[in-house]
């Protein structure tokens, strides 16, 4: 029954009731991962088919079935004096404080091989706390070039603001925050609102599983149970419903109320952050005709983030990108030359004599089909000119040929 890695300390319960086959029991053991539990079923000395792992949110739920069932906890008797409500409070708590000590001294690294990692890391001047480490860790991307624009962002992120970035497409909104949590170690979820995004998706929904009626967490209460961050992209598309349930959150340790759920409220975890990205709100409104079909969001929900304006990277900045992304074969002379080029073709997406923007992950992509065929104009083909317009492709091939001298 005890698995060999198994240590007293990982003990939490037991429950039994006596059948005519002999005692039936529950036993419950603290998970792998921060703030999940195991739990395996039996008969006498023989184990079962049931072994999961659970939240405190289902353990609680499980404890109220057995309590009903007539399961009695076999403790140590001090544990049996409290209700079993109060000892998964108890628990619950335990797991967030012994996350968070754990974190402190470095080794809850979410890895079982024993290496310490730190407990803070240092982006751009902002030492962050790193988290417990999650499935949904985003890889870190080594040559992420993090601005010295960004560190307010991140002392927001530290102190648990809310924050919106706002800013054209492609110029590194969503991979920031991926960037950011990839070095801190915590999980990420993405929830798209130009889609199909339904309020069922993001708060939850009720569904019928092997004859019983289940309810599902949606993204939002999944993350702020679990403390992951969640990234709410192109918010200016979201349903009026999914921008009500948000709003609650918004507030400092702000709660969810799951309405469908006979009203159960969702806690924060500590953390939980959530941002949002867009194309053309506030500052950058004068931008809405570029993209189509975005809501206007007023002031009074702007007020509630901070909103940050993310500029395309400078040339200077993006040809540092290039050569770190594709090192050790790009040079930096060829470098300079294709940043230039996407600043152009932005300015020119700007002044609208492009339709289509020129974010950098096309320019890396290009760069690199480019250094495996040595042939620019051919690597632009797959890379650029099959994925735009007719016109975009025509002009993007005049200024790549005003800077690339196809006879040189
Ligand atoms: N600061 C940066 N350093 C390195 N690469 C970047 C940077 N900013 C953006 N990129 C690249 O540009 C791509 C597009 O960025 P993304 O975050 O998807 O843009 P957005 O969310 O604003 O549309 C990323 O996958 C990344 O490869
Ligand atoms: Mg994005």
């Amino acid at each position: 029954m005890n698995s060999p890695e198994m240590t007293d300390n990982d003990f939490l319960g037991f429950y039994r009731r006596a059948t005519e086959a002999g005692d039936q029991w529950w036993r419950v053991t603290i998970g792998d991962r921060p703030h999940t539990y195991r739990i395996e079923q039996g008969i006498g000395d023989t184990a079962g088919d049931i072994d999961l792992v659970v939240d405190a949110e289902n353990l609680r739920a499980k404890l109220k079935k057995w309590h009903r069932e007539g399961f009695v906890a076999d403790a140590p008797s001090a544990e049996r004096e409290g209700s079993a409500d109060a000892r998964v409070a108890f628990l619950g708590e335990l797991a967030r404080a012994s996350a968070n000590y754990r974190r402190h001294h470095g080794d809850d690294d979410g890895r079982s091989d024993g290496v310490r990692l730190p407990a803070t890391v240092r982006i751009g001047t902002i030492e962050i706390p790193c988290g417990g480490g999650h499935a949904l860790v985003p890889r870190i991307n080594p040559a992420y070039l993090f601005s010295p624009r960004f560190d307010d962002i991140v002392l927001d992120i530290v102190e648990n603001k809310r924050v919106m970035l706002i800013g054209h497409t492609g110029a590194g909104k969503t991979s920031f925050i991926e960037q950011v949590a990839a070095r801190a170690r915590y999980g990420v979820l993405r929830s798209n609102m130009n889609g199909q995004t339904t309020a069922g998706d993001f708060v939850g929904f009720w569904t019928v599983k092997g004859g019983e009626t289940i309810w599902v967490d949606g993204v939002l209460p999944t993350a702020m149970r679990e403390g992951l961050w969640l990234i709410v992209d192109e918010i200016d598309f979201a349903e009026p419903s999914i921008l009500a349930a948000l709003t609650a959150v918004l507030e400092p340790q702000g709660r969810l109320v799951l309405k469908e759920k006979g009203h159960e409220i969702v806690e924060p975890h500590p953390d939980f952050r959530l941002f949002a990205t867009a194309n053309a709100v506030g500052a950058m409104s004068r931008f809405r005709h570029l993209y189509q079909g975005a809501n206007l969001m007023n002031e009074a929900f702007l007020d509630r983030w901070r909103v940050y304006r993310i500029d395309y990277l400078s040339p200077e900045e993006e040809a540092d990108v290039l050569v770190r992304t594709l090192a050790p074969h790009m040079t930096r002379p060829l470098a300079g030359t294709l940043a230039t080029i996407a600043a152009e073709c932005r300015a020119a997406f700007l002044r609208e004599d492009l339709s289509s923007a020129f974010s950098t992950r096309r320019l890396i992509d290009w760069a690199e089909l480019m250094l495996r065929t040595g042939d620019p104009e051919r690597a632009a083909e797959p890379a650029i000119y099959a994925k735009v317009a007719p016109e975009d492709a025509a002009f993007i091939r005049a200024i790549v040929r005003h800077h690339i001298d196809p006879g040189s």
